[in-house]
């Protein structure tokens, strides 16, 4: 790792918690050569260093939005279980989805507590740091294979919520206003937003970006966020840290794509 390396890795993590290594670090620094061709390495890290937050080029650059509707079906089972086993309550629900990315997670968990019965109202916020993709998930329109690529269980609550729309990009599939309503979405850093109390906070394949302090930092937030009894969900790959799992107080559960859920 050279200098110019070495210094732009420190400012990445330190604006947006991403910690950049190997080949993805030397394409960050080519990337960022590029867009100041012309300066000096050290004008160019001053640059970056002058704000509270990196450029929007860079970020959309450094993330990877890739989601989809109902991904990691069985998660979405378990917060139907979740629903079921609760106390009644006439409170809305209030749900968080951080790293939402283009709004297909937020919108599915929308789409699932809206067909509940036993739900009454709820709000769901999806916060990103990625603004190119909040603006998508704004405009709530996407590509007419999001329905094919939507895990089959779930094809038919996606379509119940969902009209074919014509725009200047051909067929698009576009958000049912009364449930885009109920989705709000913020561009923030989740390691420094506060977030609020949530019934339901996704954390999924968003952790994986971060240094292991700064993932533990944000998961004991998370833990004190979480109402009584609330259901936290990571991705299938992220382990929460030993720490965290002794910890009494709101239910954790841990439900990998691959097997059953787990209470932690
Ligand atoms: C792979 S996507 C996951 C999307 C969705 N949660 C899912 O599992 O389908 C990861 C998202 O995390 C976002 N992200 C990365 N660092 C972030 C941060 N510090 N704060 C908020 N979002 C962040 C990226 O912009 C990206 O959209």
């Amino acid at each position: 790792m050279n200098d110019f390396e070495a210094k732009l890795q420190a400012i990445v993590q330190r604006r947006s918690g991403i910690v950049l290594e190997g080949q993805k670090l030397t394409k960050a620094a080519q990337f960022v050569g590029q867009r100041h061709r012309g300066r000096s390495h050290s004008d160019s890290l001053a640059s970056l260093e002058m704000n509270q937050s990196l450029p929007d080029w860079l970020i959309s650059h450094l993330t990877i939005n890739e989601t989809f509707f109902f991904r990691h079906p069985n998660q979405f089972d378990a917060v139907r279980e979740w629903l079921a086993s609760r106390p009644n309550t006439d409170r809305p629900l209030r749900c968080v989805c951080l790293g939402c990315s283009t709004g297909e997670e937020p919108y599915s968990l929308a789409m699932l507590l809206a067909s509940d019965p036993s739900v009454s109202d709820f709000r769901v916020v999806g916060y990103d740091i990625d603004p190119e993709a909040v603006s998508t998930a704004v405009a709530a329109e996407y590509p007419q294979h999001a329905l094919t690529r939507t895990p089959s269980s779930y094809r038919s609550m996606l379509s119940q919520y969902t009209e074919t729309v014509r725009t200047a990009h051909g067929e698009r599939l576009s958000l049912k206003r009364t449930l885009k309503e109920s989705v709000k979405f913020q561009v923030s850093n989740c390691l420094t937003e506060d977030i609020g109390s949530a019934d339901i906070v996704f954390a999924r394949n968003v952790l994986i970006y971060f240094a292991p302090e700064d993932r533990e930092r944000l998961l004991r937030r998370v833990q004190r966020t979480l109402l009584p009894g609330g259901l936290l969900l990571i991705g299938a790959g992220e382990l929460l840290p030993s720490s965290l799992k002794s910890q009494g107080g709101p239910t954790w559960r841990l439900n990998s794509s691959l097997g059953k859920g787990n209470r932690v």
